[in-house]
């Protein structure tokens, strides 16, 4: 079979563009901002470097020797029990599970985009109207932009790996971090820099619970795009002779860099204004807007700024999620590319529709199962029980199953003397991790 062959540059800017996501900008500000900023801060890191580097190498690895889609990988490279291995591939739908919010999310950025044309909100009750309105009342708005972006994410699937996929990220990735760039320099040159720091770097261990290392955990896997099967696919079109360890290390090193900075970012633009850093899922599209008004024109220009970066490292990341299910079906079905991408974008632009309905006073009720509506348990079984699966499955396979002397050869020459104590923590301290953080989940469900 025939797969595109991403350019060494291709693949580290598509991988770090699906990394680099709604996660990095939107929800791990928030998240941090709830789980009182630097000691959560802390345990992300470490979360990041001992499983997500880890599980990160272990999935480019199954892609790298697979050389197709998550089922016919795992399929090939399983030294025994092919027929049941295979199944693990299936780990891509979780993909477009996640697309089903993450399309109406980035619609409500489009929107935003266009609001910075019309004005910003001047306070932040405002910004709370226009937020909730948009959220809550405003179906044909939401629907309008989360078309738009259907049909955007849908015609760039389309166009393949090389012609769509890696043509976008060599475009919109530069642009990402010079916008994140520029405004963090910005953001150096005010006094509420040094609040942001104390509050991102200092950690009050007081604020941390084990509810936070479960976030914390999740978020890693979340943000570094893991558990699904993703960066599996992406890393079966490397060039041939690829450093896996190098790639793997820039990726999670440009995805935390821009995390970070975007934070500082973040919270610096808050404090100067006397905003709140735990706003919640509004942060960026509540406290923020306001805070841009508050800059007058140079702000506006900012929120603009701000509201394209977030669409662009929403977009690049929205291709590597429906790409799995795209290739499997492309590989295993002789589909043609172009049935495989509608097929997939019809499923996750129609389900997304429900997600957006269950957020609207309209509907929510008629969509609310238990204690979340639809949005929210896509968001819940996705990020926390689907990813986190995945990557437990991942490492088992790969550290357990998989021949060690097969991974020795490709890894050994890249790694050196560290391949040992990738491999321990990738056969104990990631399972383990995982494995805790499924167990409180069930506790968190029981109660
Ligand atoms: N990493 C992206 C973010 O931070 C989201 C994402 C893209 C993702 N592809 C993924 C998450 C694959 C898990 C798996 O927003």
């Amino acid at each position: 079979m025939k797969i595109a062959r991403f350019s060494r540059v291709g693949f580290i800017l598509a991988a770090a563009g699906s990394a680099v996501g709604l996660g990095n900008i939107w929800k791990f500000p928030y998240i941090t901002g709830e789980n009182g900023g630097g000691a959560f801060v802390l345990v992300y890191l470490v979360t990041v470097l001992m499983v997500g580097f880890s599980i990160m190498i272990a999935e480019m690895l199954i892609g790298y020797l697979g050389r197709r889609d998550g089922v016919g990988s795992f399929e090939a490279i399983a030294p025994r029990n092919k027929d049941l291995w295979k199944y693990a591939g299936f780990m891509g739908l979780a993909g477009l599970f996640i697309m089903v919010f993450y399309s109406v999310v980035i619609g409500w950025i489009f929107h935003y985009i266009v609001v910075t044309f019309t004005g910003l909100p001047s306070s932040v009750s405002e910004a709370e109207t226009l937020f909730n309105t948009m959220l809550k009342e405003d179906i044909s708005t939401q629907l309008f932009y989360h078309t738009v972006a259907f049909l955007l994410i849908t015609s760039i699937v389309t166009r393949g790996i090389k012609g769509g996929i890696e043509r976008l990220n060599l475009f919109l990735m530069p642009i990402l971090f010079l916008i994140v760039g520029g405004m963090f320099l910005y953001a150096l040159t005010l006094d509420g820099f040094s609040q942001a720091w104390a509050f991102m770097f200092e950690p009050d261990w007081s604020k941390l619970d084990s509810d936070s290392f479960v976030t914390a955990v999740g978020h890693a896997f979340f943000t570094l795009s893991l558990g699904m099967g993703a960066i599996l696919t992406y890393s079966a079109s490397l060039p041939k002779n690829s450093d896996l360890v190098k790639s793997a290390l820039i990726v999670v090193a440009l995805d935390t860099g821009i995390a970070l900075v975007s934070g500082l970012m973040l919270f610096t633009f808050l404090f100067q204004y006397g905003a709140e850093p735990s706003a919640g899922p509004g942060l960026v599209f509540i406290s923020l807007p306001a805070v841009f008004y508050e800059m007058g024109a140079l702000g506006n220009f900012f929120a603009l700024m701000f509201f394209i970066a977030l669409a662009f490292a929403g977009l690049t990341s929205a291709v590597s999620l429906v790409e799995p299910m795209v290739q499997y079906l492309i590989d295993r079905f002789n589909m043609s590319r172009f049935k495989a991408s509608l097929s997939m974008g019809l499923f996750f632009y129609l389900f997304g529709i429900v997600a957006l309905l269950s957020n609207t006073t309209e509907f929510s009720e008629a969509l609310t199962f238990g204690s979340k509506n639809f949005f929210d348990w896509v968001d819940f079984l996705t990020a926390s029980i689907m990813l986190p699966l995945g990557g437990l499955i991942m490492a088992i396979f790969v550290g357990h199953v998989m021949e060690k002397e097969r991974l020795e050869s490709v890894l050994r020459p890249h790694f050196g003397p560290f391949f040992d104590l990738w491999y321990f923590s990738l056969r104990y301290i990631a399972p383990i991790a995982l494995f805790v953080v499924m167990l409180n989940l069930i506790g968190v469900l029981e109660l």
